[in-house]
C-alpha cells in the first residue's frame, strides 16, 4: 500500500489536466506570437486559461501574467519592484517567507535595502500592529505569506492588506500554499500582488501565476526580470508553455468547482488523523489548530527523533511525508521556519509535515496512523 501525504511539496496532475495538455500539444503547438491560425487558436487556449484562473481568485484577466511558479513570481515581485528605484528603500516581509521571498529579499539587503523581518508567535502567525509600527515613509513593499508551507498557519491577510492600503504601501501574498484549499478573493481583500503555483493544485510543475492588480500599476510599475518578446503585456517575455497554461487552466476550474466541499472533507480526514496520533505524547503539534490552519494540513515536532529520519521509517512503510520545508529536505539545517517560531534547535530538526489530498480517504488515514505508532514503538525499544 503506497499512501501520499506530502500534497504541500506536489500534487499529482489531474487525469483531466494531463489529457487536456496532450491534446494541447497534439493539436494546438502554434505559438501564441504567431498572426496566423495555429498561432490564434493558441492564443485562444491562453486567453481561456486566464480567464479560469482569474475566476478562481475573482480577479481582472488583465492582472493574471504567466509565469514558470511560485519561485518566479515571488521573485518577480521583490526584485521587480526594487529595481524600479535607484537607491535602496525600506522593505517588509515576515519572517516566515518561503525562500522564494526570503533569499531576494537578503539579495536586496546586501544591496543597501533595508528589509524588516516581521516576528511571529509560537503559532507563526504575524501581529497586525507590528505591521503598521514598521512602515516608514520610503517602505515600497510588504510581503507576507497567506499561508505558512511548513506549519500551515494562515495569516490575518485581509487585516494586514488594509494596514497596507491604508498607507499607501504594495502588499503582495505569496498563496502558493492556500490556493485551491481556501478561497481567496482580490477583490475584496486588499491584495496588489499574489503569487500561485499549478503544482500545488493538481496542475504541472513548472507554471504558475503572478497576478497584479491592475489599478496598481496605474501608480507604480514593475520592472520584469525577463525582458524579450514583450509576451504577458511585456512583464514576462518568453513563448507561454500553452499546454502547461491549458492545464493551469483547467485545475484552476476544477479547483473553484471542488473547494468548498473538498476543504471541509480533507480538514475532517487531517483532524481524524490528528485525534489517532494523540496519544503520542512524544509527538507534538506545531502551529495553529482549527480555522486559522490550512484544511490539509498536519506538522508535528517529535521530542527525540530526527525528523528526516522519520521521513524514511513512514517512506519504508509506503508512506510519503516531508520535514520541515519539502523545498529543502535534503539539507541538514534545522526548519529556519520553527525557531522564528520560537521552537529549539531540536525541536526544529525533528519536525515533519503531513499534507493530504484528493486521492486519501478513511483508510489511509487508519493506516498512517497504525505505521507512525509500530515505528515510534519500534524506536522506544
Ligand atoms: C509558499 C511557497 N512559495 C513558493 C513556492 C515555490 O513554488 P514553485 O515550486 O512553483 O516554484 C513553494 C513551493 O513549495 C511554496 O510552498
Amino acid at each position: 500500500m503506497q499512501i501520499y501525504l506530502d500534497h504541500g511539496a506536489t500534487t499529482p496532475t489531474r487525469p483531466e489536466v494531463i489529457d487536456l495538455m496532450v491534446a494541447v500539444m497534439r493539436s494546438q503547438w502554434g505559438n501564441p506570437s504567431s498572426l496566423h491560425w495555429w498561432g490564434e487558436r493558441a492564443t485562444m487556449t491562453i486567453e481561456r486559461s486566464r480567464l479560469q484562473v482569474a475566476s478562481l481568485i475573482n480577479a481582472d484577466p488583465e492582472g493574471i501574467i504567466f509565469t514558470s511558479g511560485g519561485t518566479e513570481s515571488d521573485n518577480m515581485v521583490i526584485m521587480g519592484i526594487a529595481r524600479q528605484y535607484r537607491t535602496p528603500q525600506h522593505m517588509i516581509i515576515s519572517s516566515v517567507e518561503h525562500s522564494a521571498v526570503r533569499l531576494p529579499a537578503n539579495y536586496l539587503e546586501q544591496h543597501g535595502w533595508e528589509i524588516t523581518r516581521l516576528p511571529v508567535n509560537r503559532q507563526g502567525l504575524v501581529e497586525p500592529n507590528d505591521l503598521a509600527r514598521s512602515l516608514r515613509p520610503n517602505t515600497v513593499l510588504v510581503s507576507i505569506i497567506t499561508a505558512q508551507n511548513e506549519v500551515g498557519t494562515m495569516q490575518p491577510i485581509e487585516k494586514l492588506g488594509q494596514i497596507c492600503r491604508n498607507a499607501d504601501v504594495l502588499f503582495h501574498t505569496d498563496a502558493v500554499q492556500a490556493i485551491g484549499k481556501m478561497s481567496i478573493d482580490v477583490q475584496t481583500l486588499p491584495i496588489d500582488l499574489l503569487s500561485l503555483s499549478a503544482h500545488k493544485f493538481y496542475g504541472t510543475q513548472g507554471i504558475g501565476v503572478l497576478y497584479i492588480n491592475p489599478l496598481m500599476t496605474k501608480k507604480r510599475s514593475l520592472i520584469p526580470l525577463i525582458q524579450g518578446g514583450g509576451q504577458e503585456r511585456g512583464y514576462r517575455s518568453g513563448t507561454q508553455a500553452v499546454a502547461a497554461i491549458a492545464g493551469l487552466g483547467l485545475a484552476a476550474e476544477l479547483a473553484e468547482k471542488e473547494l468548498p466541499l473538498e476543504s471541509l472533507r480533507l480538514a475532517k480526514l487531517r483532524d481524524r488523523l490528528y485525534a489517532l496520533l494523540a496519544d503520542i505524547p512524544e509527538l507534538v503539534p506545531t502551529g495553529l489548530m482549527g480555522c486559522g490552519r490550512l484544511p490539509h494540513h498536519l506538522s508535528f515536532y517529535h521530542q527525540h527523533i530526527d525528523g528526516r529520519h522519520l521521513v524514511r521509517e513512514m517512506n519504508f512503510a509506503g508512506i510519503a511525508i516531508s520535514s520541515g520545508s519539502a523545498c529543502s529536505s535534503g539539507a541538514i539545517e534545522p526548519s529556519s521556519i520553527l525557531l522564528e517560531m520560537g521552537y529549539s534547535q531540536s525541536e526544529a530538526r525533528n519536525s515533519i509535515r503531513l499534507t493530504l489530498g484528493k486521492s486519501n480517504n478513511e483508510a489511509d488515514i487508519e493506516w498512517t496512523s497504525l505505521a507512525m505508532h509500530q515505528i515510534l514503538s519500534r524506536e522506544k525499544s
